[in-house]
């Protein structure tokens, strides 16, 4: 099916799981929307998430895409039901809670998982209600992180300040004796290395980018929906630019892309 797949994100997180998706998905071509206008998305209410997903939805239905990617954890958690309730039997709409959960349950060797995510994510209780139905031996350790997705949209990674703040919130005395943590926001895959540093090694790390991507994979081929070869170009649209953002794409994405301006 020669259509774009939608993907969305508060801000530029989301280009971590647009990047897997070239990987694993190469003939696939998406439009990308970064809601920069109102990030982050971490510290909103659920009413005012849900309203911003809604009309970025029906710009990418109306831009004819046949799947809808909520490429952010905190969107995933407070919009991901009403958008497949409104949307179900037309489109796929994915979101980035259900396969992350489905991995850690599919492992299986499990005793306490952590969870790293925005407070907003953290309050909705969406990933502890998911582990709890699909394996409820499993006990999780979860940590509201609300200074690591400012921290990483400012540039700061791989330093003095990244690491000062990693530690402060994986030293919280609620980990000791997790065997798996998961990155519940898609801008952490910008940390991972250093939170794998600070584990040694030691602990399962969970992301929102080859396991989503994985996901869709699955679908479009039970669905018939894959695309035999490429057919134009990415878009990406964002809701605000500032000053350097073209620099933080180029982090989050590692290539150099044109990101349009777009306000809903
Ligand atoms: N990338 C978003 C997520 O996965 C969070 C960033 C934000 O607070 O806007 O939850």
């Amino acid at each position: 099916m020669e259509k774009p797949i939608g993907i969305f994100d508060s801000g530029i997180g989301g280009l971590t799981v647009a990047k897997a998706v070239s990987k694993i998905l190469p003939n696939e071509r998406f439009i990308y929307f970064g809601d920069t206008a109102h990030l982050p998305y971490g510290d909103k209410s659920k009413e005012a998430i849900q309203r911003y997903s809604k009309a970025i939805t029906k710009f990418l239905l109306a831009n004819n895409c046949k799947a809808i990617v909520i490429a952010c954890n905190t969107a995933s958690a407070v919009s991901y039901k009403y958008l497949r309730d409104k949307y179900q039997g037309t489109i796929p709409i994915i979101n980035v809670i259900d396969p992350i959960i489905e991995e850690v349950v599919r492992f299986g060797d499990h005793k306490k998982v952590g969870l790293i995510a925005t407070r907003t994510t953290v309050a909705s209780g969406v990933y502890q209600e998911k582990m709890s139905r699909r394996n409820p031996l499993v006990e999780m350790a979860v940590l509201p992180t609300p200074l690591l997705a400012p921290m990483i949209e400012e540039g700061f990674s791989k330093d003095k300040i990244s690491k000062s703040v990693i530690e402060n919130y994986l030293s919280n005395p609620i980990f000791e004796g997790i065997d798996g943590l998961i990155l519940g926001c898609t801008h952490y895959v910008l940390i991972k290395e250093e939170i794998n540093e600070f584990f040694n090694g030691r602990i399962k790390l969970y992301d929102s980018t080859d396991i989503v991507a994985l996901k869709m994979k699955q679908i479009f081929e039970k669905e018939e929906m894959l695309c035999d070869s490429k057919q134009g170009v990415n878009h990406f649209y964002v809701s605000d630019i500032t000053e350097g953002f073209q620099d933080s794409t180029l982090r989050f994405y590692g290539d150099n892309l044109k990101l349009e301006l777009l306000k809903l």
